[in-house]
């Protein structure tokens, strides 16, 4: 079974979640239910992904208990600002069927809008309203992490970040962590491409397990929170299955050395995208 990691503020959410990016809407509910079957008992959506329904529909149909689940989404780019995000709010509880989001982000700082502190003091009232478990942000570079510290009153509880071996963001890991903000990362295998390497494949032969299960320990082992995406279900128990092996410092370090600085998606300082 996959551990618990407990964000600033007492909540507990599971290492390791299931993230449904580019899962179309359509397969989204069988997706997230076989998910849910394997074990997993964290689901990472966004309002940009447009499959907040199917997620929901999983969770209704797999009749767990609502508290045995995490579930994340996050607010558009396009609905920055103190009312648009209540709304926005809304419309995601109601795609998802759920009365409580355990944990609600800014999907992205888009500081062209100069709107994310805005945003956040409508997260924030969210939060102390109950409508939400814990609130966070993603993608935020440190400069906007800071400044959102610096002119709020909730710390985020998680920094979702693009996180994989070639690109290990270690200013943004460093700043994430000195505000008491826990790492999330997406991409965490680097949508697949960072498995190839003799760093990952000799450790993965050496341990019995596949390169993706190194990768992702490599992310667990140093507290990081994990949400793999994979619409296959061998796949899907490989990602889980990672808390029977451990890497010795010089792996982790083989793993480190990997790094080239190189993101696959976009760049939190320009992106504006209003869909996303
Ligand atoms: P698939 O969905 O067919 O399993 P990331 O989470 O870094 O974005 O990576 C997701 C990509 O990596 C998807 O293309 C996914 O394909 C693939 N993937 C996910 N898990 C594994 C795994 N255990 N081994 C190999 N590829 C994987």
């Amino acid at each position: 079974t996959v551990p618990d990691i407990t964000l600033n503020n007492d909540v507990l959410i599971p290492q390791v979640g299931l993230g449904v990016f580019q899962v179309p809407d359509g397969s989204t509910q069988e997706v997230v239910e076989h998910a849910l079957e394997l074990g997993y008992r964290h689901v990472d959506t966004a309002a940009a992904y447009r499959n907040e329904e199917g997620v929901g529909a999983a969770v209704r149909a797999s009749a767990l208990p609502r508290e045995e689940l995490f579930i994340t989404t996050k607010l558009r780019n396009g609905d920055q600002g103190h009312d648009s995000t209540l709304k926005a709010f809304d419309a995601s509880r109601r795609a998802l069927g759920l009365d409580v989001v355990d944990l609600y982000l800014i999907h992205w700082p888009r500081p062209d809008l100069d709107l994310y502190v805005e945003t956040w003091r409508a997260l924030e009232k969210l939060y102390a309203e109950g409508a939400v478990r814990a609130i966070g942000v993603s993608n935020f570079l440190p400069e906007h992490l800071e400044r959102l510290v610096a002119e709020s009153d909730v710390v985020p509880a998680v920094n979702q970040v693009e996180l994989h071996p070639t690109f290990q963001q270690p200013a943004t890991l460093e700043a994430t962590r000195r505000a008491g903000v826990a790492v999330e990362a997406y991409s965490p295998l680097g949508q697949g491409r960072d498995l190839e390497s003799p760093a990952v494949t000799e450790v993965a032969a050496a341990h019995g397990v596949t390169p993706a299960q190194v990768v992702l320990r490599w992310h667990v082992q140093q507290g990081t929170i994990v949400i793999p995406k994979s619409v296959n279900p061998r796949r899907m128990v490989e990602n889980i299955d990672l808390f029977g092996f451990e890497l010795s410092d010089e792996e982790m370090a083989a793993v480190v050395g990997l790094d080239s600085d190189e993101r696959i998606g976009a760049d939190p300082a320009t992106f504006s995208y209003s869909q996303y």
